[in-house]
Parts: structure tokens; C-alpha cells; sequence
């Protein structure tokens, strides 16, 4: 696993009950790197019979995973986390080659993604119940935590280490087993990760890994399936509310994190540089394709042009190429149909009156590559303002004051993340008060670690990933009543 170019040892097969195996069709995928459409590998593309091989196995370890203490656990994860450490840049190169990631990114992913196993292993040593008082002396009353039992973790492309680590990690250090669905277009790093939790020392079955070019049929699998008991899913809000349907015969619990339409509010008082920088990050991250990208800057009047003025000198700015390159800050889009978005609302804008101030168009690299763009003057009768980009489009619209800010950020039925940039802590506190989103960055353009609760409210999901609040989403309270 030294380096992707050394494809003779990228692990393509499904991993289920600790073998890798072919899919039972013998079928396999190409996955590609979106830079160049080149084939990186042909992968195990798995269906039904897969997913009820891989949950079957789970099922089967988690009657003996479920009794092992969580310092025997928590041991495990440690040494996974230090396996990805080790491995870092052959698991970053492989993030660029199959999500076109830029490089640096993809290693602030690696370090990203293993800090939630650490955080983790750590916590499962504090999966505490409690011991209530009672309201008769003939009985003792006690809450225990148990493991929901089999996890499915279906997880995206934009994040293809760190989502499933967010995922993975609280799920076992809580005691359960999982059935992981990577994302079609960047399956290698699933199972690479797969294969370093095998030399870890999981044991069979624990960690189950289903590739598919198939999503729908092998999402269906895992949503419907009694002995899933825990469904934790990241992508859009239309397939989270898809799976929500197929997981409700079977009374799932479920994780969901999905779309946002993240505004970015800056005031007058600002410290511009600051708010500029905060906004390329936030914007620009991962090529725009992140959910908790900014979707929406709103800015006070006051600051509007020197603002678009400073934003669009810093975009302009911004190195395009492909993702291998160690200069490159935007990398390609992950697909065609994630390109059409992009250009397809630039052109609604431009219809409806907004002013491109760079970019605008596909980038000369061809492919799946867009210059980064700023578009001003958006309404909300634009497809920008109602629908999440994933893309490298900065839309900036006016505002006139703080009520008026707080009602336009609202207006959305996405709640994810948001993001207010003001020096006067108290209208901060009040703005950050008054948005109806489940994260806000105050003056700060990054805000996802392992320390803290990460998710959203309305339309953005139920549940949160990491923080404490990360492993209690695999664990079930137990009420046990004794008589004396
Ligand atoms: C996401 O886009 O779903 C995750 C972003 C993050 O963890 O910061």
C-alpha cells in the first residue's frame, strides 16, 4: 500500500466475515479518478446476496463483539488509528486519485478521519450508565448502555476516509458490528481501511464491506433488513428521506446527515480579512463539495462591495489542477451531473440578473474542472439560493440588518450549518441564537472536529456525529428493575 500507482495491491474485492471476496456474479465496476477519467481499478460490485452475506456475518460477530470489554475495544482502535497514521499518504493519494481531492487536503482528511477513532477509543471507556434512586426500599434501580447491535453505514464520496471513521469508530467502540456501503465512486479507500482494522486484529464479521455500483439495491438491503438495527447515512436529503421510508417496517434507528444551504452573514463590523479568509475556506473547501460549504453569503450593505471586491481578488486567486499536484487548491468535480449543477445555475443567475464576477464558466483543464466563481446580486427566485451547489460558485446577496439576515438565513428548509462574521459579540451571540441550524461557526469558517456534536435540524437529518453525543447513537438504554 505504498502508493496508488501500485494497483496490484488496492484491495477491490468486498470484504464480509474478515475474507475478501468477489461479488457473487463475478461482476465488477471501474472506479475512475475524476481528473482524467482514468481507471484506477475494477472493484467487487456487490447486490442483495452480498448485503445479506455481509449482514449475516455481522449479525454473527456482534453476539460475541458485544461482550468484549471497551478497554479491549477501545486497544483495537488504537491500533487502527495508528495503522492509518502510518499508511497517511498512501491513504491520501488514494483519497485524490478516486475523489480528486486535492493532496493537502486529502491529508488534513487522514488526520481528520483518524481523530475520530481515538476520540472514540477513548470514549468507549466512559459508556457509564446509572444508578437512579428509588422511589421504594424493596427496589434497586439501574439504566445500563447496551449496543444497538448491527450498524449500516452508508457513506459518501466527498469525505471517503473521515465519513466512515465518523461513522465506524463511536459505532465500535459502543459494541455493535457494522455493514459499511461505500460511496460507487470511491470505494478503494473503504476498503483499504477494512483491510487495516483486519491487521488491527477485528475480529471476523466485525467490519463488514459492501462496494456497489448498485446504491439504490443495496441500500434497500441494508435500510429493510430486521437485523439491521441502526441505519447511519450521509448524502443528499432526497436519499435520506428514501432510506427513512425503507428503514421504517423495521422500527431502525437512524443517523441521518444530509443537504444543507449554509449562509455566511457578515456585518458592517467585520474584520474583513478575516471574513474573507473564513469564506474561502468555507466556500472552497473539497471544491465546494462539502455539505457544510457556505451556499449563501449574505452581507450587510455597508461592507457589500468592498467585500465582493476583496472575495473576488482571493477566488481569482485560487489554483486549479488536478488533485495529484501539490499546488492545487481546486480540484476536479466529482462527476458530470455534479458539473451540469454548477453550470446550470450560474446560467439560472445570470438569467435572473446576477453579476458573475469570475469565473462563470468550465475551467480550460476540460473534464469535470469550473473556475471558481463569484456570482453577486442572487435573489431568492434563483436555483442558487434554494438548492445546495456542491460546487466552487460563491453567491453573494445584500442585506439591511440583522432581523433582516436572520429571516433570509432561515429561509430554507435545510438546517445544517451557518456561519456570522461581526466583531460586536453580543449581536453574534443573538444572530447565532436566532438561526434555526444545528452548527454556527462565529467568526470561523471551520467548524467539523472530533470533539464536537456534528449535525443538523429540518431537512438536514436527525442525530449527530462525534463529540460525546457521537457514540450515544449506538447505544440503548436498558432500564433493569431489581426487587429485594
Ligand atoms: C460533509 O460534508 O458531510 C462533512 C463535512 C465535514 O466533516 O466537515
Amino acid at each position: 500500500m505504498s502508493t496508488v500507482q501500485d494497483s496490484s495491491r488496492l484491495c477491490r474485492q468486498a470484504h464480509i466475515n474478515g475474507r475478501w471476496m468477489d461479488a457473487f456474479t463475478g461482476q465488477t465496476f471501474a472506479v475512475t479518478n475524476p481528473a482524467d477519467n482514468s481507471v484506477l481499478a475494477e472493484v467487487a460490485d456487490c447486490g442483495h446476496q452480498e448485503g445479506l452475506a455481509a449482514i449475516a456475518a455481522a449479525h454473527r460477530a456482534f453476539q460475541t463483539w458485544r461482550r468484549t470489554t471497551a478497554l479491549e475495544r477501545a486497544r483495537l482502535l488504537h491500533r487502527w488509528h495508528a495503522l492509518i497514521l502510518e499508511h497517511g499518504e498512501a491513504l491520501a493519494q488514494l483519497i485524490t486519485a478516486e475523489g480528486g481531492k486535492p493532496i493537502t487536503e486529502a491529508r488534513g482528511e487522514v488526520a481528520y478521519g483518524a481523530s475520530f477513532i481515538s476520540w472514540f477509543a477513548e470514549e468507549a471507556r466512559r459508556i457509564n450508565g446509572q444508578v437512579l434512586s428509588s422511589p421504594s426500599a424493596q427496589r434497586r434501580l439501574v439504566v445500563e448502555l447496551a449496543p444497538v447491535g448491527v450498524v449500516a453505514a452508508i457513506t459518501p464520496w466527498n469525505f471517503p476516509l473521515a465519513m466512515i471513521t465518523r461513522k465506524c469508530a463511536p459505532a465500535l467502540a459502543a459494541g455493535c458490528t457494522l455493514v459499511i456501503k461505500p460511496a460507487e465512486a470511491t470505494p478503494l479507500t473503504a476498503l483499504t481501511l477494512a483491510e487495516l482494522a483486519m491487521q488491527a486484529g477485528f475480529p471476523d464479521g466485525v467490519i463488514n464491506v459492501v462496494p456497489t455500483a448498485n446504491p439504490s439495491v443495496v441500500g434497500e438491503t441494508l435500510a429493510a433488513h430486521p437485523q439491521v438495527r441502526k441505519l447511519s447515512f450521509t448524502g443528499s436529503t432526497a436519499v435520506g428521506k428514501l432510506l427513512m421510508r425503507q428503514a421504517a417496517d423495521t422500527v431502525k434507528r437512524l443517523s441521518l446527515e444530509l443537504g444543507g444551504n449554509a449562509p455566511f452573514i457578515v456585518f458592517d463590523d467585520a474584520d474583513l480579512d478575516r471574513a474573507v479568509a473564513g469564506a474561502v475556506a468555507s466556500k472552497f473547501r473539497n471544491s465546494g463539495q462539502t455539505c457544510v460549504c457556505t451556499n449563501r453569503f449574505l452581507v450587510q450593505r455597508g461592507i457589500y462591495n468592498t467585500f465582493l471586491d476583496a472575495l473576488t481578488k482571493a477566488v481569482s486567486a485560487l489554483r486549479v489542477g488536478p488533485g495529484q499536484e501539490e499546488t492545487t487548491q481546486q480540484g476536479p468535480l466529482i462527476s458530470a451531473s455534479g458539473l451540469k449543477k454548477v453550470q446550470e445555475q450560474v446560467a439560472d443567475a445570470q438569467d435572473k440578473g446576477a453579476r458573475i464576477l469570475c469565473g462563470g464558466q468550465s475551467h480550460p483543464l476540460g473534464g469535470t474542472f469550473f473556475t471558481p466563481t463569484v456570482a453577486a446580486d442572487i435573489t431568492p427566485e434563483m436555483r442558487v439560493w434554494r438548492e445546495e451547489t456542491f460546487g466552487p460558485l460563491a453567491a453573494v446577496a445584500p442585506f439591511k440588518d440583522e432581523a433582516e439576515a436572520i429571516s433570509l438565513a432561515n429561509d430554507t428548509p435545510s438546517g445544517l450549518a451557518a456561519y456570522v462574521y461581526s466583531r460586536d459579540l453580543s449581536r453574534c451571540w443573538r444572530v447565532a441564537e436566532g438561526l434555526d441550524y444545528g452548527m454556527v461557526g462565529i467568526n470561523e469558517g471551520l467548524i467539523a472536529t472530533a470533539e464536537a456534536p456534528f449535525g443538523g435540524v429540518k431537512e438536514s437529518g436527525l442525530g449527530r456525529e462525534g463529540g460525546h453525543e457521537g457514540i450515544l447513537e449506538f447505544l440503548e438504554p436498558k432500564y433493569l428493575c431489581m426487587g429485594m
